[in-house]
């Protein structure tokens, strides 16, 4: 399985249940990577997502009686396929990056203000590998399990 995450350089992923900054060009690198496929996010990221065409949404949610118009509810980690993108939020990282063997790691770089945070010891387990992206406001670097 693989992860997408999106850091600033101090660590925030999140605020108020969306992202604290325009970066379209890691927009553009999400949309690829993930088009065609299924994705799997935590039941408060979906609330915040616009509609993601070409995307067959798994959300996890404790609630047993939720349904979503746009995305499969699912309620334990067992039921994410295998096949599935892991894209967040900290909650579905913290419960699923050990099924992971890459993560691709986008930093954004500035300093912003957040409430939901990039955990380092996500990373324990990993090594950096290719950098895929490069530019003035931000990079995206492959982790790879360590063998
Ligand atoms: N920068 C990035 O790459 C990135 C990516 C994704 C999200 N985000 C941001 O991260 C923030 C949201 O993260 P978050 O950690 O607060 O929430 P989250 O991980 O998106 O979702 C948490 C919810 O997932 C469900 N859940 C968690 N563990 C579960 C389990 N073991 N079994 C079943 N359901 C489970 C629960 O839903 P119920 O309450 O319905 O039970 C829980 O409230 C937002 O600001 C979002 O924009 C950033």
């Amino acid at each position: 399985m693989i992860a997408i995450v999106a850091r600033s350089r101090n660590g925030v992923i999140g605020k108020d249940g969306g992202l604290p900054w325009r970066c379209k060009g890691d927009l553009q690198f999400f949309k690829r990577t993930t088009m065609d496929r299924k994705i799997v996010v935590g039941r408060t990221t979906f609330d915040g997502l616009p509609p993601l065409k070409g995307r067959d949404i798994y959300v996890l949610t404790r609630k047993a009686d939720a349904s979503f118009a746009n995305g499969t509810a699912i309620h334990s980690p067992d039921q994410v396929p295998t096949d599935a993108i892991v894209c967040g939020g900290a909650a579905i990282y913290d419960l699923l990056l050990e099924q992971c063997d890459e993560i691709l790691v986008t930093t954004v770089k500035k300093e912003v203000e957040g409430d939901t945070f990039f955990n380092d010891q996500w990373l324990e387990g990993f090594t950096a590998g290719d950098t895929l992206e490069e530019t003035d406001e931000y990079s995206i670097v492959s982790y790879q399990r360590d063998a």
